[in-house]
């Protein structure tokens, strides 16, 4: 829809008022409701309207009327730039107040009320605009007259202009939006700052005598298998009105405000997300619903849905679109659902603000456990612009001034009033990161008084004091043992202690209580609000987090951060279209790629990060042996009636049909399997039937044993070696391979080897990097690991060996590793046993990124082959749900394009690897006891310096590098490091591998 008239004049405004700084925020709104599916007639205002922009909230120097859509962000628009800052404010800590200079966009349209509205008008009906979605606040006028303001950006806020409109004809609708305002200070989350009407607005016919608001109980008694259900409509004022409640399948036809006895009902779960239609009809309005019948308590430490244990297999989801932002593309809910259900995930957390209505419906029909977030965090407080501990930023915090609570309330009320008709939403988390005091006790309280159906969470409340769960965020596999065991460890008690202090609260030593008197927290369930950060490659030990869910009852699991990586498309200076993160869009204050940690990329593409959630989060569990498979059900509900199995004994070449028991839910058993050679035995599972967005025969989880010993010794040995032959020049001859005079290999067959040596590197994670807890980048660089120097210790034939020992040098230090080489061949292929024996002095706390080889082949050979585990990337600590066969794929598709660039495309335990393409032949590599392998088209110094995937420049080359030994990449962006086992200290290595030039 296109607005017609181009206003040039907006409205005047007196300069005292300062609406977007005023407390309490908000003017001339109705009470919050439920975003209800009615029969009443509603009118889209969204489309392109008239954009003013200017600097100044008070409108003063608004620029030119040009064309803008609505909804959308005025920075993704071609107006100011976005800025992307995790904890600190973009502005000065100077609330309620903010600076002068404030972007303000001015937007106006014209607004015609449908004559067919008339009748319902003349018999009372009014007229509201709604808007989802205006960041950070507006006021509204029609014809000039003010109308309201809004507070509170990610939240639905109406007002009631039937008089405003009340005249025929054509109306002027101004909204002028501003950047800054109170709501900047609780509303600072870890995202990008942009601005504007970002939801869709509509007008919305109320008809007199119509249900204005509604909340609904569909309570399901797990001992019986009944449900009952109570739904109450409210007329405007808020006062009950009756209406008739029908659901059909139910056979139901009730009055509203009453106990409905619904008798034995499909329960809603996750796992079977069954809803039934409902209408909820007064004469003049009828309004659908779709109720979902559960019953969600906290008994004990235990969180029980429908009377079981459930075990939250989550993830974080922010709302983030490479090219629209905060503005969601409608299909961008399903698709995301759709994404997180075909890789097992059951739950979501709404990081960190009430999402956009659609995502919840979309939650109820595929069936995902929802904590349902509201629109507060004050993270800014906590941490000044230098990164350092702020005093008064503690103290002042909006959780305890009794300044902000009507505002922090009021919209605390509103999110819960606008989403509890949601069957999904199993928990109220008041929002994240602003610390604790009266403020959050009074919103915490108002989430009850509003529902007091469902549990409340809220992170920062350590003690749970008022929280029902107890949660925290990045909690080690250390910490979280102890929790599940329900004895801290006094270091422990102390650091949670002081994180109560940190957040302004004035906790005594005891604060955590103690052995004898624990806090209230270790009594109620557990779960990781946050944790597995999934910043670039990573995150680590997903397996190990989701084992301690199996063995301590009291730990729910958690919420992987985050869903996607918020880069946003742009172009580098030189040309290059990337997405762009923290500081690419002139920011002054900024940080970086934090922004990107998700576990889809911006275009949404999985990274290996889902696939791995995929297996640890996988229902189903499977142990694969040669002889017999043992399943474990990690359902709650479901029995595995809905599943097929299919085991292969060759690799997976052929795959055949395995009789799956039903196995109750919560239950394990042992089946056996087929007879074979024992080498590689592979077990699948698979969906039978559809089942909303997960299709048929997609494979739910898939495992398999490998014999190490049996298929090493299927490995034939070298036969017929030849001798090394040394030319007049110094350089050697042995089988296809050419070495120079200092024993470096320079070609095989017909294959340049340009580069050919032994590396302790690899390029860092954004797990590793400065801003980290694991800072290794810089200590691996300030010792020149980057950059080792060879020096040539002797080259000599010692029987059909050529023996190359060198010493890699590292600038500036006596550090380094002895390399020895043993080279031996035969007509065909050269084989290399490498042992690197680190200096024995090599600090203790320092490890190896790792231990391996690399090679730089000519570049075209863009095709590969390798047996080994895939098809995605492996690291120590992930690679959850690659499985050992021959997989194939483009030079292209071996690349993760992380946002930012940086080690990746491992394929771990590949015992052979062919390499085609180009025109000079290819090359076949066999590892026979197994080598990380990774090929690129760049090399590791390009991956280290690049800022964006796509700066990244192919040379031309063909890169391979194998790893004996690789370090794990651990969470430390912003949660624990690697466990100790995968942590790769120095040690002497030796590995094997095999080098076969092929003909083109
Ligand atoms: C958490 C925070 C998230 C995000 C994350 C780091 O502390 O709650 O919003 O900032 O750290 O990516």
């Amino acid at each position: 829809m296109t607005s017609t008239a181009a206003p040039d004049a907006v409205p005047a405004t007196d300069p005292a008022d300062h609406w977007w700084e005023e407390l309490p925020a908000g003017q001339g709104r109705l009470r919050g409701r439920a975003h209800l599916h009615s029969d009443a007639p509603t009118l889209s205002l969204d489309g392109t309207w008239d954009f003013r922009y200017g600097t100044r909230a008070d409108g003063i120097d608004l620029g030119e009327s040009a064309p803008i859509e609505v909804p959308g962000m005025w920075q993704l628009q071609g107006y100011g730039a976005p800025q992307y800052t995790n904890v600190v404010y973009p502005i000065p800590r100077d609330d309620p107040y903010v600076p002068d200079e404030n972007p303000t966009g001015h937007y106006s349209r014209t607004v015609t009320v449908p004559a067919q509205w008339n009748a319902s008008l003349a018999d009372g009906a009014r007229i509201v605009l709604r808007f989802q979605g205006v960041d950070s606040a507006a006021k509204v006028w029609i014809d000039g007259i003010e109308i309201g303001v809004t507070t509170g950006s990610r939240l639905t806020q109406e007002f009631d202009v039937t008089d405003a409109l009340g005249s025929e004809g054509e109306h002027l609708l101004d909204v002028r939006v501003v950047q800054w305002s109170v709501n900047t200070y609780v509303e600072d989350q870890d995202m990008w700052w942009a601005s504007g009407i970002f939801r869709s607005v509509d007008l919305l016919l109320r008809p007199a005598g119509g249900i204005h608001d509604l909340e609904h109980v569909a309570d399901f008694d797990p001992a019986t298998g009944a449900g009952t259900l109570r739904v109450t409509a409210y007329d405007q004022e808020g006062t009950e009105v009756e209406a008739t409640v029908e659901v059909p399948d139910l056979g139901i036809s009730a009055t509203t405000g009453t106990e409905i006895d619904a008798g034995q009902v499909r329960p809603w779960s996750a796992e079977d997300p069954h809803l039934y239609d409902a209408t909820v009809s007064t004469g003049a309005e009828t309004v659908r619903l779709r109720l979902g019948f559960r019953r969600v308590e906290v008994d004990g430490e235990i969180f029980r849905v429908n009377g079981e244990r459930i075990v939250f297999r989550g993830v974080n989801r922010h709302e983030a679109d490479p090219v629209v932002g905060r503005t969601q593309h409608l299909a961008n809910q399903d698709l995301d659902v759709a994404l997180m259900k075909q890789h097992n995930l059951n739950a979501v957390r709404t990081s960190h603000y009430p999402p956009h209505q659609r995502f919840l419906e979309v939650c109820d029909e595929a069936g995902l456990y929802v904590i349902c977030e509201g629109d507060f965090e004050t993270h800014g407080f906590h941490a000044d612009s230098t990164w350092g501990e702020d005093p008064t930023g503690a103290a002042e915090r909006p959780a305890d001034n009794p300044m902000y609570e009507e505002l922090l309330v009021e919209r605390t009320e509103r999110f819960v009033l606008r989403d509890r008709n949601h069957a999904s939403i199993v928990m109220w988390s008041i929002g994240n990161e602003a610390a604790t005091g009266t403020v959050t006790d009074a919103m915490i309280a108002a989430v009850r008084e509003v529902d007091p159906t469902r549990p409340v969470i809220y992170e920062q409340d350590y003690r749970c004091d008022h929280s029902d769960v107890f949660s925290l965020m990045y909690s080690s596999i250390d910490e979280s043992t102890q929790i599940g065991r329900r004895e801290l460890s006094d270091e422990y008690r102390t650091k949670l202690v002081h994180m109560l202090r940190h957040q302004g609260v004035d906790a005594p030593d005891d604060g955590f209580g103690t052995a004898e008197d624990p806090a209230p927290a270790l009594s109620k369930p557990f779960l990781w609000i946050e944790y597995a950060h999934a910043m670039g490659n990573g995150a680590g030990s997903l397996k190990e987090y989701m084992e301690l869910t199996h063995e301590y009852p009291a730990l729910h699991g958690g919420f992987i951060w985050e869903w996607i990586d918020h880069g946003l498309e742009t172009t580098d200076t030189e040309g290059n279209r990337i997405y762009g993160y923290g500081g690419d869009f002139g920011e002054r204050l900024h940080d970086s790629n934090f922004v990107a940690d998700g576990l889809v990329l911006p275009d949404r593409t999985p990274s290996p990060a889902l696939l791995d959630a995929k297996h640890h989060y996988s229902p189903v569990g499977l142990e694969v042996t040669p002889g017999s498979v043992r399943i474990h059900n990690r359902y709650a509900f479901s029995d595995l009636t809905h599943l097929r199995a299919e085991v292969s004994l060759d690799s997976q070449h052929t795959w055949q049909e395995l009789q799956l028991p039903t196995l109750a839910a919560g239950e394990s058993t042992d089946v056996a399997l087929p007879a074979g050679d024992g080498t590689v035995t592979t077990v699948r599972l698979l969906t039978r039937d559809p089942a909303g967005p997960v299709p048929a025969d997609h494979v739910v989880v898939a495992a398999d044993h490998v014999d190490a010993e049996k298929r090493r010794a299927s490995v034939p040995e070298l036969e017929g070696a030849v001798t090394p032959e040394r030319s007049e020049d110094g350089s050697w001859q042995l089988g296809p391979a050419r070495f120079d005079d200092l024993g470096r290999l320079v070609s095989i067959g017909d294959l340049e080897v340009e580069q050919s040596y032994a590396d302790l590197y690899r390029a860092p994670v954004d797990n590793e990097r400065a801003r980290t807890r694991y800072p290794l980048e810089a200590r691996w660089k300030r010792i020149g690991l980057d950059g080792a120097r060879r020096r040539t210790v002797g080259v000599a034939a010692d029987g059909d060996q050529l023996v190359v020992r060198t010493r890699l040098g590292l600038d500036g230090s006596k550090l380094g590793a002895d390399v020895v080489e043993r080279w031996r061949g035969t007509g065909q292929q050269v084989e290399a046993e490498v042992t690197i024996t680190p200096v024995d002095f090599w600090p203790k706390d320092l490890p190896l990124p790792r231990i391996g080889w690399t090679l730089s082949l000519p570049g075209g050979l863009d095709q590969v082959e390798y047996e080994g585990y895939g098809p995605h990337e492996t690291y120590p600590d992930t690679g959850g749900g690659t499985t050992f066969a021959t997989w194939e794929s483009s030079l292209q598709d071996l690349q993760v394009p992380y946002v930012f660039p940086q080690e990746n495309g491992n394929r771990a335990g590949v015992v052979r690897a062919v390499l085609r393409g180009g025109a000079t032949g290819g090359l076949e590599l066999q590892a026979p006891d197994g080598l990380g392998l990774a090929v690129r088209p760049w090399s590791t110094t390009e991956l280290d310096q690049k800022l964006h995937d796509g700066a990244l420049r192919a040379d031309g080359r063909t890169w391979v590098t194998l790893s004996a030994a690789l370090h794990g990449v651990g969470s430390a962006a912003c949660g624990p490091l690697p466990l100790d086992q995968y942590v790769l200290s120095a040690h002497e290595e030796t590995f094997t591998f095999r080098l076969r030039p092929l003909d083109s």
